[in-house]
C-alpha cells in the first residue's frame, strides 16, 4: 500500500511516516515547503489552500494520512477541496487525526471535517488524540522551558490524560496495515496529570528545576497574540484550555493498547527519552 501524508513536517507527521515505515508502508510525504524533510524521503510539495498540488499529492496512492492545519477554526473550508478530490482520485482509506472530545460538539471544526470525511463515501478511521507530550519537547511549550525554564499556562490543577505522538502515529499505521474502517478512537495515555506533576517529572530527567505556572486565561492569550499567533488561533487556543480547566482531558481509554496490542509511551519514559531537550 502506498500512502500520502499530510503535514508531514509536523510532530504529528513525522512520527506517522516512520511508523509506516516500519508496516513496510511506502510513504509520499506532503508539506508546503517539502525541502524541510528529511532526505530519503519522497515528498511533494502540498498545500490545502493551492489545489495544483493536490494531483502529485494523490497519484498512485491508495491511502491518505489527513490532519488539520493546527489550531485552525476554518479547517473544514480549508481542507474540503482536497477531500473532495479524493474521493476523485479513488482513495480507499482516508485516516483523520481529529482531537480528543470534538464529538461532544457538532458545530467544532474538527467534528465537522469528521462529518464531510463520512459523506464522502471512502472508508474512513477517525482517531482523536488527547493533548500531545511533545508539546513540551519540541511543540509550542518547548520554547517557554528554553527560554524561562518554566511554561506558563491557564490549565489550574486540572489533568489531562497526555499522549505521545508515537503512539498515535502507531494506531494510524495499524489502522492501514490492518484495515480498521469505519471506526473511531479515543487516544490517550494511561494516566492523567496535572501539570505540576508535568514540571516535576520533566525536572527529574533534565535534572534541573523546571517550574509549571497556572496563569490567567487572559494572560495566556495576551503572551500567544505578543508572540504572534493570530487570532483566530488565539480563540482556538482559548476553548482548547476552558476544556482543560473543565476537566474533559482528564479522562483514559484503553484504545491505544487495544489497536497496538502495547501499553502507551507513560509520561516519565516520554521525558527520558528527550532530557536532552531540555538540558
Ligand atoms: N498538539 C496537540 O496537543 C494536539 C492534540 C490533539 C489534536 N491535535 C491536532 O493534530 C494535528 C497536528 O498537530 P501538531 O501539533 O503535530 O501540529 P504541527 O506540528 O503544527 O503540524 C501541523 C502540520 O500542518 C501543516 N500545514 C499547515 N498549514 C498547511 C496547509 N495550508 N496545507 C498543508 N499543510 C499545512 C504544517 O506543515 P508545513 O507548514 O510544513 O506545510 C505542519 O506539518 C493538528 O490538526 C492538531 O489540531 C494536536
Amino acid at each position: 500500500m502506498n500512502v500520502f501524508v499530510t503535514g508531514a513536517t509536523g510532530n504529528l507527521g513525522q512520527a506517522v511516516v516512520e511508523a509506516l515505515k516500519t508496516k513496510n508502508i511506502d510513504v509520499k510525504a506532503g508539506a508546503r515547503h517539502p525541502e524541510r524533510l528529511a532526505d530519503g524521503i519522497k515528498a511533494v510539495r502540498f498545500d490545502y489552500e493551492d489545489p495544483t498540488t493536490f494531483a502529485s499529492a494523490l497519484d498512485e496512492v491508495q491511502g491518505v494520512f489527513l490532519q488539520a492545519p493546527s489550531m485552525e477554526s476554518a479547517a473544514p473550508e480549508i481542507m474540503k477541496p482536497f477531500i473532495d478530490q479524493a474521493k476523485l482520485a479513488g482513495i480507499q482509506h482516508i485516516v483523520l487525526n481529529s482531537a480528543l472530545g470534538v464529538d461532544a460538539n457538532e458545530a467544532a471544526p474538527l467534528r465537522v471535517v469528521e462529518r464531510m470525511l463520512m459523506e464522502t463515501g471512502i472508508a474512513y478511521t477517525i482517531l482523536r488524540p488527547n493533548f500531545f507530550m511533545e508539546n513540551f519537547s519540541i511543540g509550542f511549550i518547548a520554547p517557554m522551558i528554553a527560554h524561562s525554564g518554566a511554561f506558563f499556562l491557564a490549565a489550574d490543577d486540572a489533568k489531562t490524560s497526555f499522549i505521545s505522538v508515537k503512539d498515535i502515529a502507531s494506531v494510524v499505521a495499524t489502522s492501514f496495515a490492518e484495515g480498521l474502517t469505519g471506526k473511531a478512537f479515543n487516544l490517550t495515555g494511561s494516566r492523567a496529570l496535572d501539570r505540576q506533576e508535568v514540571a516535576s517529572i520533566i525536572s527529574e530527567a533534565a535534572g534541573k528545576p523546571i517550574a509549571y505556572n497556572a496563569i490567567p486565561e487572559e494572560a495566556m492569550l495576551e503572551g500567544a497574540r505578543a508572540n504572534g499567533m493570530p487570532e483566530g488561533a488565539v480563540q482556538y487556543m482559548a476553548g482548547l484550555y476552558q476544556a482543560v480547566r473543565n476537566g474533559w482531558t482528564e479522562a483514559t481509554t484503553s484504545d491505544v493498547e487495544a489497536v497496538t496490542g502495547s501499553a502507551p509511551i507513560t509520561f516519565e519514559a516520554f521525558a527520558k527519552e528527550n532530557a536532552g531537550l531540555w538540558k
